[in-house]
């Protein structure tokens, strides 16, 4: 079965089809450059833009990839957590196409669509598993017994891990979105330079803190003179390694508190170069398989919406026009 996935729940439109024999068989995003120049995304924008993307991109994908919509057998589409606005239109869309194909449509959890993009390099998932979520909007850890079974057993109690990063980035006027400008410019910088806190590393539980983090940036950076760009890169690098210290520390504590022997990472964060290979390293020197999503699906995209449908789908199930968003709430269990 070919299906269609949709991704509008906040500024990117990202289509893709996607076949359990054949993987992704084609996807086309577009990306809402338009949020620059507001340092964040503006909901109101952000859904009239979608409205603006959808139908072009889905005409584009279907003779990119040399199919009719007629060949589209099921369509999945992201109905939350996100923004209210975004995901009505995608919602909207996926129903009015469901509809008129006379096609099943599913509803896929943001969080689940970023947790199976691991499945997008071509591997199945190996449970029971510990799984670190961090994207713009989540930083949470799940315990997943199997595809489908998750127990979500550490969450932030503030700022997500790439609000931090975003955040920080604004401060260094380093440009928006923060996480890639940060990677980059630590490149250049040294993580010791300034010893930022690691909030709750000292508690017996598996939830984060990252509103201190950027308090502490802030105040270092008004006590600065001047703000060159080596100091810049000193502190993105310092900054980034704190945050990196925080995930790996209470991810590795989960593996081991919950017994898993394989830990993966998903969300927009997944992408950052040194949380990759620090998490890569700790996990080998504790004998743990350590799994990550292909760069490319790290973000917001269809596929892996269209991924994790093509699983709700086999089920038998179809939400019809009752489909409806929702705005926040962890990934519940479906076996
Ligand atoms: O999953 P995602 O595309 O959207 C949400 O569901 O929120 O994640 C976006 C977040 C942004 O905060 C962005 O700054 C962050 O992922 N991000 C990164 C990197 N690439 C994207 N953070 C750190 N390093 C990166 N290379
Ligand atoms: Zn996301």
């Amino acid at each position: 079965m070919i299906v269609l996935g949709i991704e509008t729940s906040c500024d990117d439109t990202s289509l893709a089809f996607f076949s359990p024999g054949r993987g992704v068989i084609g996807e086309l995003t577009a990306n809402q450059l338009i949020h620059e120049k507001y340092g964040g995304i503006v909901p109101e924008v952000a859904s009239r833009a979608h409205m603006k993307n959808l139908l072009p991109v889905f005409n584009a994908l279907v003779s990119k990839s040399g199919l009719a919509p007629v060949d589209i057998g099921g369509i999945g589409v992201s109905n939350g957590p996100g923004l209210i606005g975004s995901l009505l239109v995608g919602v909207s869309f996926a129903k009015a196409l469901a509809f008129s194909l006379g096609r099943p449509v599913v509803g896929v959890h943001h969080i689940e669509a970023h947790i199976l993009s691991n499945e997008l390099g071509g591997e199945e998932l190996r449970t029971p598993a510990v799984v670190l979520v961090v994207s713009g909007g989540h930083t949470c850890l799940y315990k997943m017994s199997t595809i489908g079974r998750y127990e979500l057993v550490g969450n932030t109690r503030d700022d997500a891990a790439g609000e931090a990063f975003d955040k920080i980035a604004k401060l260094l006027d380093l440009g928006f979105p923060g996480g890639p400008a940060i990677d980059a410019a630590a490149k250049s910088g040294n993580p010791r330079a300034v010893e930022f806190p690691r909030a709750m590393t000292k508690q017996d539980n598996f939830d984060f803190s990252f509103s201190g983090l950027k308090t502490a940036v802030r105040l270092y950076v008004e006590g600065l003179k001047d703000l060159p760009r080596e100091t810049i890169c000193d502190i993105a690098a310092s900054a980034q390694e704190a945050i990196v210290d925080i995930l790996v520390q209470k991810t590795m504590a989960c593996a081991a508190r919950h017994r898993v022997s394989d830990v993966y990472l998903a969300g927009g964060v997944a992408a950052n170069g040194r949380l990759r290979e620090r998490l890569a390293a700790e996990c080998e020197r504790r004998g743990v398989t350590y799994h990550a999503p292909l760069l490319h699906y790290c973000t917001d995209n269809g596929a892996m919406v269209a991924c994790a449908a093509a699983k709700h789908l086999a089920q038998g199930r179809d939400d019809k026009l009752d489909l409806d968003v929702f705005t926040r709430g962890p990934v519940t269990s479906w076996v």
